[in-house]
């Protein structure tokens, strides 16, 4: 069967139907893939039975895969599982007191991932293994398109202007500038607008759960500009909501999008396998 991509959205997301990844997938069907990638940022393959290295050499397609890195030491609450691997489990799952993986419960913020780093990852591929019977959905927002909506005389107000990123593992929430102690929490300093390394087009590169401020502003008038840019972030009409079945491998652009999960149940396994693609340096 041919391969085919199929739009789930208007601005972001498209199903891959007709490939098969348990098996090495030729280097035309890969340039494809690559470029449905670029074209919709979010793509979905449903219905693989994806062993290990399946999802490994399906990460390949997009660049090279990177192995798990620790969080800085003492930082080991809510982060369980293997070091050294490709893979994190996103999951509630919890054996002998221990927890298999990381971010288990609740509602996730819209995010990077990774933005926090010097290098963000490309992309990210998340292949679902465990279902809870209902929530859990996780939502893509174009920020091409969000870069594209904001009204022309901000743009320019923030062209060239940093943020700072920070992530701090045990929290779901924004952090509080005033109280957080930035040596303890993973951050740096990164364009508010980016231009993407592959495609050449503006991004915006904010978002609710990780930007704590614009550097070089007075901290009010940052925070008004950062809900203004979050609202666009989030527009309803550039977000893809994924309802996930059992064997859906969603591969997403990490440096033009960003996502959040919603609320599921506690009491219910959720398991998911992740691994995310080498990044680079983002420039203005
Ligand atoms: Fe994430």
């Amino acid at each position: 069967m041919a391969m085919s991509v199929v739009p789930m959205h208007p601005v972001i997301g498209a199903e891959i139907k007709g490939v098969d990844l348990t098996k090495p997938v030729d280097q035309e069907t890969q340039a494809k893939i690559r470029k449905a990638f670029e074209d919709h940022v979010v793509v979905v393959f449903r219905g693989q039975d994806l062993a290990d290295g399946d999802q490994v050499r399906a990460g390949e397609i997009f660049g090279k895969v990177v192995l798990r890195e620790r969080p800085p030491v003492g930082d080991l609450s809510t982060q369980g599982g293997n070091w050294d691997t490709p893979f994190m489990y996103v999951t509630n799952i919890v054996e002998n007191g221990k927890s298999l993986g990381s971010f288990g419960d609740g509602e996730m913020w819209f995010h990077h991932d990774t933005s926090y780093y010097e290098e963000p990852h490309r992309a990210t591929l998340l292949y679902s293994q465990k279902l809870t019977s209902w929530g859990g959905e996780t939502c893509f927002a174009n920020q091409y398109a969000a870069y594209d909506n904001i009204p022309r005389k901000l743009r320019d107000k923030l062209e060239g202007r940093k943020v700072l990123q920070m992530h701090d593992y045990k929290r779901r929430e924004r952090l509080n500038l005033d109280v957080v102690d930035l040596a303890k929490v993973r951050h740096h300093v990164q364009p508010i607008f980016i231009t993407h390394p592959a495609t050449g087009r503006k991004s915006l590169y904010v978002s609710r759960l990780m930007t704590a401020r614009i550097e070089g502003m007075p901290m009010a008038e940052s925070e008004e500009i950062l809900a203004q840019l979050f609202d666009i972030s989030e527009d309803p009409s550039i977000v893809y909501e994924h309802k996930w079945k059992i064997g859906d491998l969603v591969c997403w652009d990490n440096w033009c999008s960003i996502h959040m999960r919603k609320d599921f149940p506690r009491e219910e396994p959720r398991l998911m396998r992740r691994c995310t693609i080498v990044g680079q340096t983002m420039h203005f």
